[in-house]
């Protein structure tokens, strides 16, 4: 991680859960990272609890579901003197809701879509904008999908997410492929993982159980394990797909 010291991440999604995760771990690691989520005052709380480490946290409040968000932030990011731009983009925001196809609710769909769509792709747009102007040619984005971007489980609260992780799964190739057209070393990463424990499955289901799994699930730190080895992988290696899954999980 020694050549990321000093570099810009932006962590999407930074509150709490997995985001909150990779956000300790880069810190950790001397990388200078901006948070962003709507609950700014948790991201805020984490980067006073990781003052005394290597590098540093900035928080910033954003709706990834409003463009006009999303645009200000990476405006904000610009003018920052000791920021001036992202050379590592996380995209790790995203929900469900339990919105089956056949009874879900039109603005909960559009929700997901806002948020694990059109954001992720404006993310994706506005830091490889951000990179070409400083001449960054070494850049990483990387993609918190899911493993329902892989498969479609038979549980219909899932489906609709799974609609949205699908097109996570076709972002990540597609920037690939006009990274590679554009002859830019910049690199893509989807890692799709199966059960995490965090409340994801408490807000999807609006009650205060995760669900009747009895198997251990795996820790959000886990996920930012993953994360971390694609970010040091050699530059001539892109790591593109990582599926994980808690050990006991089936489906
Ligand atoms: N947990 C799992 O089992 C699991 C499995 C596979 C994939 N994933 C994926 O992993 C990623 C992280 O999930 P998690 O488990 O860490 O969930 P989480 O604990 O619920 O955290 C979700 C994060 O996304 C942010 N977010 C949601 N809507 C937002 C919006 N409109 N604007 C800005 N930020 C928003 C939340 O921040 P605020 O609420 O503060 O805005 C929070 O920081 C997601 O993409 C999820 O699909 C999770």
């Amino acid at each position: 991680m020694e050549r990321w010291v000093g570099r810009v991440a932006l962590v999407t999604g930074a509150s709490e859960g997995i985001g909150a995760a990779v956000v300790r771990d880069l810190v950790c690691r001397g990388m200078k990272v901006v948070g962003c989520a709507r609950n700014v005052d948790k991201i805020q709380k984490l980067s006073d609890e990781l003052k005394n480490e290597k590098g540093s946290l900035t928080a910033i409040r954003c709706d990834l579901s409003k463009e006009e968000d999303i645009v200000n932030m990476f405006k904000t990011i610009k003018s920052n003197e000791s920021l001036r731009g992202v050379d590592v983009c996380i995209n790790n925001a995203g929900l469900a809701h339990n919105a089956p196809i056949l009874s879900g609710q039109t603005q909960e769909w559009r929700e997901m879509l806002d948020v694990n769509v059109m954001a992720v792709t404006i993310c994706t747009r506005e830091s490889f904008q951000s990179m070409k102007e400083r001449n960054i040619d070494d850049g990483h984005i990387i993609f918190i999908s899911s493993m329902s971007g892989y498969r479609i489980a038979n549980e219909a609260f899932t489906h609709f997410y799974a609609v949205t992780k699908h097109s996570v799964r076709a972002i990540v190739e597609s920037t690939r492929q006009e990274l590679r057209e554009l002859k830019s070393h910049i690199r893509v990463t989807g890692i799709s993982p199966g059960n995490v424990d965090t409340d994801f499955a408490v807000k999807m289901m609006k009650d205060k159980t995760k669900g009747n799994n009895d198997y251990r699930y795996m820790d959000a730190k886990d996920i930012s394990s993953a994360v971390i080895y694609t970010l040091q992988a050699p530059s001539h290696v892109e790591i593109n797909d990582v599926l994980m899954r808690p050990t006991e999980q089936i489906t």
